[in-house]
C-alpha cells in the first residue's frame, strides 16, 4: 500500500483535512476470497479450452490467440467431438501433432465467426441526408463517408442454428443484428456499443442504434445483466455500464416515447446488478459523520478466464498457493469487467502483475457512470410519467454525487482519484485516510468532467482543465490513458525454470498486458473528456477540446491513409500511428474508434482550409 505515498508532500495535509472511515459490508471486507462455489461454464466452453491448451502446445506461442478456439463452433455433438478429441495420437509429453490437431479442427469444428452471418442493415445509406453538414473539407467529408460506410462491414446477425443448437455454440442467441468491434471481437460487446451508438447516430441510423439496445437488453432478460460480451464465456461479469447512456442518447435524437418506455424495467434491473451485495461498497465518511456507497468492480469468477486460459494459467504460475491464485484469477476477471484490461492502475506493484486487485479499488469511473445512471433514470422516468421513480433516482443521484466529492475529489491535484480500500484487517470498521486516493495520474481521473453535474460547473471546470493540461496526458495526437509505459517488465517470469516457449510466451504477454497504458491511446476516453470540456460553455475549455479532437482524428485518418483500416488504439506520441506494437496482429475495425471520429466530427465540423494530414 505504501508506493503510493512517495513524493507526495501534500497528502500528509488531507490526513488532517479529511479522515475517512470504511466499513466494507460483510461479504466483500473479510471474505472477499470467498464468492461461493464457482459455477463450471458448458460442458462446451470447458471442452473448447483443453483444445487451446493443447493447441498452444502443438502450434507454439507464435500468433496465438486462445480465443480462437473457444470461438469454434460444433459440426457433431460435444460427445462425439470430445471422444474423437481424446482418440488424437499423442506423445509422450502428451502433445498432438500440427498434422492431427489441423485435420481435427477441420473436420469437426466450424470456423471462428461463421455461426455470425454478414447483415446488411436496412437503415444504411451511402450518404445519408443530413450528414455531418458541418464538415466543409471535401477530402474530410469523403473519409467520414468511407467511415460511416464501414457499419456495412461490422454489422452482424447471430445465425439461426445458435438458438436452435445452443448446446454447439459459445455464441449466445440474440433477436437483432449488432455491430461488432471487429478482428477477433467478433461478437457484439457492452460499453464498446455505446461508441458504435453515438457513431450510429451520427450516420442517422438509428434504427440499427435501438436494435443494440434491444440486444442488450434481452441479455438482462435473461442474466439481470449487460454480459461483458455475448458468449457463453462471458457470463460472469459485466463491463462498464453504459446502457442507460445509450437509451437516453437515443431518445434525445428520436424522441422516441415507446423505445424509453420499454428500456425502463431493464435499466431498473441493472441498477440492482451493480448496487447488490458484491459491487457495493458502505464508506463511514467522519468527517461529515455520514455513510456513503460506492460501487466497484468484481466479477463472479475464480478461475482462468476461458477466452484466456493459457494467459491466465501462465500469468499465475508463480503462485503456489491455491486460494491465492483464485483470488488472483477473481481480480484479472474483475479487471476484464472494468474495461481497463490490463493497466498498472489496478497493480499494487507496477512491477508484478500477480498484485493486480481491481476488486479492493473503488473507481471513478465506475462510480461517474452509475451517477450518470442514475440521472439518465431520473430523466428517462420523468418522461414516461412515473414521477416516484424519478424522484427516488434523483435522490440516489445526489447521494452519489455527495459521496464522489467527498472520497475522490482531490482538491490540491484538481482531479479525481481512485480509492484503495483497506484490506488488512477483518475488522468492520477500518479507518482509512485520504492518502489511500490512489495519486497516480489516469485518464480515468477526468472522466467526471463528462457528466452535467460536473462540466456544467465553471469553477470547478477551470481548476481541472488546468490540472488535465498540466498532467503530462495531452499528448500531440491524442489523450494518453495512463503516464506510466507499456512495456514495462511486469509480469514476472523465473526465466530459468522456464522453457523456451513459455519465454517467448511471456514477451508476448508483457505487451498484450500494458496495452492500456502509455503511449497508447483508447477512444472512449477521448470522447468522454472531449465531449464534457466542450459542453462546458466555457470558451477555453471548448478549444481545449477541439483542439484534442482535431488531433485525434488526424491520427485516425493518417493510420486509415497507411493501413487502410481503422485501429482499436492510437499511439498518442505519433500522429497516424496505431498502437500496441508489431508482435500482434493489430485489432482492426474498429466499432468505437469509427463512432468516436464521426461524434467528433458532428459536434465540430471541419473547415474547408484546415489540413487533415498530420502536422
Ligand atoms: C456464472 O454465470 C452462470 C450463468 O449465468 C451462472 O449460472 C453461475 O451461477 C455464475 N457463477 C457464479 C459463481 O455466480
Ligand atoms: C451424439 O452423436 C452420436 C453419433 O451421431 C450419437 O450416437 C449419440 O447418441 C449423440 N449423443 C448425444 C448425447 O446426443
Ligand atoms: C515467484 O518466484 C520466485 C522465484 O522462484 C519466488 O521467490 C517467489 O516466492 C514466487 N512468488 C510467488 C508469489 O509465488
Ligand atoms: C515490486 O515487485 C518487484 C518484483 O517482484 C519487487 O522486486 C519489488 O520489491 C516490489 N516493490 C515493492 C514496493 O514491494
Ligand atoms: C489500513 O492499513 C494500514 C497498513 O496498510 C494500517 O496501518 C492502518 O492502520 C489500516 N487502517 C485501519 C483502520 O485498518
Ligand atoms: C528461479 O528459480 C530458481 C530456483 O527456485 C532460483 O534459484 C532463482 O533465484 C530464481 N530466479 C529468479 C530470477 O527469481
Ligand atoms: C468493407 O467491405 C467492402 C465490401 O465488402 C470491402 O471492399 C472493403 O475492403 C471493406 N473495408 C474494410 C476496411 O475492411
Amino acid at each position: 500500500m505504501a508506493y503510493y505515498h512517495e513524493n507526495k508532500p501534500f497528502f500528509l495535509f488531507f490526513s488532517l483535512f479529511l479522515s475517512i472511515m470504511a466499513i466494507a459490508n460483510a461479504f466483500s471486507s473479510c471474505n472477499t476470497h470467498e464468492i461461493g462455489s464457482v459455477v463450471p461454464t458448458t460442458p462446451l466452453v470447458k471442452f473448447l479450452v483443453r483444445v487451446q491448451e493443447s493447441a498452444l502446445q502443438t502450434f507454439g506461442p507464435k500468433n496465438f490467440d486462445p480465443k480462437l478456439y473457444v470461438d469454434f463452433s460444433l459440426k457433431f455433438n460435444l460427445s462425439k467431438t470430445e471422444s474423437a478429441f481424446d482418440e488424437l495420437p499423442r506423445s509422450v509429453d502428451g502433445s498432438i501433432s500440427v498434422k492431427d490437431l489441423e485435420g481435427f479442427i477441420g473436420t469437426y469444428f466450424e470456423g471462428a465467426g461463421d455461426d455470425l452471418g454478414d447483415a446488411n442493415p436496412p437503415d444504411f445509406v451511402p450518404e445519408p441526408e443530413g450528414f455531418l453538414p458541418a464538415v466543409e473539407n471535401p477530402t474530410v467529408r469523403s473519409w467520414a463517408l468511407e467511415v460511416h460506410s464501414l457499419w456495412k462491414n461490422l454489422s452482424r446477425k447471430v445465425s439461426g442454428e445458435v438458438s436452435e443448437h445452443p448446446d454447439l455454440h459459445t455464441l449466445l442467441p440474440l433477436p437483432g443484428s449488432v455491430i461488432i468491434p471487429g478482428s477477433r471481437f467478433r461478437e457484439v460487446y457492452y460499453w464498446d456499443s455505446y461508441w458504435v451508438i453515438r457513431g450510429l447516430l451520427a450516420s442517422k441510423m438509428c434504427d440499427t442504434a435501438k436494435g443494440i439496445v434491444n440486444n442488450l437488453i434481452s441479455l438482462i432478460d435473461k442474466y439481470g445483466y449487460v454480459l461483458n460480451g455475448a458468449r457463453a464465456y462471458y457470463t460472469n461479469r459485466s463491463q462498464p455500464p453504459l446502457l442507460s447512456s445509450m437509451v437516453s442518447e437515443i431518445y434525445k435524437r428520436t424522441l422516441d416515447m415507446e423505445f424509453a418506455r420499454s428500456s425502463l424495467p431493464a435499466l431498473l434491473k441493472e441498477y440492482q446488478f451493480w448496487n447488490s451485495d458484491i459491487h457495493k461498497v458502505i464508506i463511514h465518511d467522519a468527517q461529515a459523520s455520514s455513510d456513503h456507497t460506492l460501487n466497484r468492480y468484481y466479477a463472479r469468477w475464480n478461475k482462468p478466464r476461458p477466452e484466456s486460459t493459457t494467459l491466465d494459467k501462465h500469468s499465475a504460475s508463480n503462485i503456489s498457493n491455491d486460494l491465492e491464485r483464485q483470488k488472483f484469477y477473481q481480480e484479472v476477471a474483475s479487471t476484464a469487467e472494468s474495461g481497463w484490461d490490463f493497466s498498472t492502475r489496478w497493480m499494487r506493484n507496477h512491477s508484478d502483475f500477480t498484485t493486480i486487485s481491481t476488486t479492493l479499488i473503488l473507481p471513478v469511473d465506475l462510480n461517474v457512470f452509475l451517477l450518470k445512471m442514475e440521472l439518465d433514470i431520473t430523466y428517462l422516468a420523468k418522461i414516461v410519467g412515473d414521477s416516484k421513480q424519478a424522484e427516488s433516482f434523483l435522490k440516489a443521484s445526489k447521494e452519489r454525487k455527495r459521496a464522489i466529492d467527498s472520497v475522490f475529489w482531490n482538491p490540491k491535484m484538481g482531479q479525481w482519484l481512485d480509492y484503495w480500500l483497506n484490506d488488512t484487517t477483518c475488522q468492520q470498521y477500518q479507518t482509512v485516510e485520504v492518502s489511500n486516493q490512489n495519486q497516480n495520474v489516469f485518464a480515468s481521473n477526468f472522466v467526471p468532467l463528462w457528466i452535467e453535474s460536473y462540466y456544467s460547473d465553471v469553477f470547478l471546470v477551470e481548476k481541472v482543465m488546468k490540472s488535465l493540461g498540466s498532467s503530462g496526458l495531452v499528448c500531440r495526437a491524442g489523450i494518453a490513458t495512463s503516464l506510466t509505459r507499456s512495456g514495462e517488465q511486469w509480469l514476472l517470469v523465473n526465466k530459468t525454470h522456464m522453457s523456451f516457449m513459455f519465454f517467448i510466451y511471456g514477451l508476448l504477454l508483457n505487451k498484450h498486458l500494458t496495452s492500456r497504458d502509455f503511449p497508447n491511446g483508447w477512444a472512449p476516453l477521448q470522447h468522454m473528456i472531449v465531449e464534457g470540456l466542450a459542453r462546458s460553455g466555457i470558451e477555453e475549455a471548448r478549444s481545449m477540446a477541439q483542439e484534442i479532437a482535431i488531433s485525434w482524428i488526424r491520427t485516425n485518418y493518417g493510420a486509415y491513409k497507411k493501413t487502410g483500416v481503422m485501429h482499436e488504439k492510437y499511439d498518442v506520441e505519433k500522429c497516424g500511428e496505431y498502437g500496441g506494437g508489431g508482435e500482434y496482429t493489430p485489432q482492426t475495425g474498429f466499432g468505437w474508434s469509427n463512432g468516436v471520429v464521426l461524434a467528433f466530427l458532428e459536434e465540430f465540423g471541419w473547415p474547408q482550409a484546415l489540413p487533415i494530414d498530420c502536422q
